[in-house]
């Protein structure tokens, strides 16, 4: 076939498919298989190299003519194609897209609240570094050196050349040491942060949890202020008309050591599922800290007491919403945490 009878030919072809144009799509698959480099008529163009020169103006003006065809019939359906798409008709009756708004964490509204409430009664807050060391951990607070929560079973610890006492914070205790070491009395502050023990994650207990921890200190601090402190706290935060309780217990850097626990706000006292049916919460393990405590972080026991206080910040979640497998608050699944937005 000569290429005068192949242009014919792709006139013919190019005229019949310009009518079959319905869409914007055929339009783009009619450009790309005559309009572009690797095109029908780019292979025309290619051809013209061996045509004898006498019949170049002739068939150099029907290949102008094919290419104006399909250049044409490219313009008008990219017209008609384009211009129908942006005028499609608007559904009103369409529902809305929604917006979901982000929203934060359960733990961290808790841990906000707490914040607020302990800042607003003149306590800083202060913080301090997630890895530690046996010193500030342990040996500051009194901690004799066999004592079991160094064990291996309890405590996360850190390979570090060289060193056998790096581990990760079992309790936010050990920013109180950090802060008795950097400030002079009178200290009021609250150590917000994350903890890690070495503990099988079950409904009731995870490895990495949150504790809030409080510390004051002044001369003349005693055990009936850190009474009044905890029951304005948790009047505020649960309850306005709770009753208390207040149980001996030891913990190595206090002396004497209690743990208080408040007339479920649930139930108040009856008995329920929340407070196990004994009418009583847990809220916070406290006491006056030890003298042994204040000496190893320089400060004389003889003109100066305090008292600190510490609870699990998951602890409350669980009881303020009634959530009954801690492992759902890290879950992250927004079916549960989506129902505390603020
Ligand atoms: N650090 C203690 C714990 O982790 C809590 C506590 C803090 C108790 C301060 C008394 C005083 O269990």
């Amino acid at each position: 076939m000569t290429l005068i009878e192949q242009l014919q030919q792709l006139h013919q072809v190019i005229a019949a498919e310009a009518e079959q144009i319905t869409s914007a799509d055929d339009a783009e698959a009619f450009r790309l298989r005559h309009l572009v480099k690797k095109g029908t008529i780019q292979a025309c163009v290619e051809q013209m190299r061996s045509v004898a020169k006498e019949d170049k103006p002739v068939v150099g003006k029907l290949l102008n003519q094919v290419r104006d065809l399909a250049e044409q019939a490219l313009e008008r359906a990219r017209d008609q194609f384009s211009r129908s798409a942006s005028v499609e008709p608007l559904d009103v009756t369409l529902p809305g897209r929604g917006v979901s708004a982000g929203a934060i964490h359960p733990i961290t509204q808790t841990v906000d609240r707490l914040v607020e409430i302990f800042t607003s009664m003149g306590f800083d807050v202060a913080e301090g570094p997630d890895v530690e060391d046996d010193a500030h951990n342990f040996e500051h607070l009194n901690f004799a050196p066999d004592h079991p929560a160094r064990d291996m079973q309890d405590t996360f610890f850190v390979d570090v050349p060289g060193r056998d006492d790096v581990l990760l914070r079992t309790h936010t205790s050990s920013v109180q040491v950090r802060v008795m070491q950097n400030m002079k009395p009178p200290i009021r502050c609250i150590m917000p942060g994350r903890v890690y023990r070495n503990e099988a994650v079950s409904a009731r207990s995870l490895a990495e949890f949150h504790q809030i921890e409080g510390l004051y200190i002044d001369r003349g601090v005693s055990m009936a202020d850190l009474k009044g402190t905890i029951m304005a706290f948790a009047r505020r935060f649960y309850d306005a008309h709770a009753e208390f309780r207040f149980r001996t217990s030891y913990f190595p850097f206090t002396e004497p050591s209690c743990e208080i626990d408040m007339s479920c706000f649930l139930c108040k006292g009856n008995g329920c599922r929340i407070c196990k049916h004994s009418g009583w919460l847990e809220i916070c393990g406290a006491g006056m800290v030890h003298p042994n405590v204040l000496r190893a972080c320089g400060i004389d026991p003889d003109e100066y007491s305090g008292f600190a206080f510490g609870f699990g910040v998951e602890r409350v979640v669980l009881m303020l919403t009634g959530i009954d497998d801690i492992r759902l608050l890290y879950e992250n699944d927004v079916r549960v945490i989506g129902q505390f937005t603020p």
